[in-house]
């Protein structure tokens, strides 16, 4: 996170309240019946970059929510213009941390499919515990999944794909499952990288 913005939004609560405006902004705009008792299932996409893949993704998919994120402001406007330009409904973007968005997600809203596409790899041994894919990611991720969750996972960097079956089938949240991704489009770095694996894995604990 930038200093302007941590100076902007410096303790959690006002990090929150803001994940909070955002999630009630979804609701106002796309529950039209208010007396709905069933939580809001969204699409999430982690580190969305310029939200290509998504854009393209909302458009064939008018009828669901999608919700992009990521921790750089530029991308962020980029993935908004594209909103606006296309006058899309159900597309949202927020910068924000993946684990705060999580973690503050207020409780009208369920995650029903997270996307993570080539997520930073951390390749040096010191920085693994940078790596977003780790057990208490995959238990904070769990508990706020519908029962019919899945986690799709994208990477061109193998040690990384390895670390993530490892920890997906070490889980007790999760057991990677063979399914392909829903929706097939190249993101901006699938474009520029010569191959990719993809994992994906299902939902088992923390039914919502
Ligand atoms: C390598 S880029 C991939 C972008 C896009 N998914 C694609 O395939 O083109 C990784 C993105 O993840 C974002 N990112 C890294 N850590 C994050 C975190 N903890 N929360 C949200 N976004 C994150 C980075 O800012 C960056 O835009």
């Amino acid at each position: 996170m930038t200093d302007e913005f941590l100076n902007q939004f410096s303790t959690a609560g006002q990090r929150k309240e803001r994940v909070g405006r955002l999630m009630s902004q979804i609701l106002q705009e796309t529950v039209i019946d208010s007396n709905a008792r069933q939580k809001l299932r969204i699409n999430l996409e982690i580190g969305c970059g310029h939200g290509h893949w998504l854009t393209n993704h909302a458009f064939q998919n008018p009828n669901e929510i999608f919700v992009g994120i990521d921790l750089i402001s530029k991308r962020i406007e980029k993935a908004q213009a594209k909103v606006t330009k296309r006058s899309l409904k159900n597309l949202f973007f927020l910068k924000v941390e993946a684990k705060e968005f999580i973690e503050f997600l207020p409780t009208d809203f369920v995650i029903d499919k997270t996307y993570l596409m080539f997520p930073d790899p951390w390749p040096k041994h010191r920085h693994f515990k940078r790596r977003l894919i780790q057990d208490e990611f995959l238990h904070l991720l769990a508990k706020t999944s519908s029962k019919e969750s899945f986690l799709f996972f994208r990477s061109d960097h193998i040690p990384y794909v390895e670390w993530t079956k490892e920890k997906i089938s070490q889980s007790p949240y999760w057991e990677i499952v063979d399914q392909g991704f829903p929706f097939e489009h190249t993101s901006y770095f699938q474009d520029l990288l010569p191959s990719h694996q993809s994992i994906t894995a299902h939902a088992t604990h923390y039914h919502s």
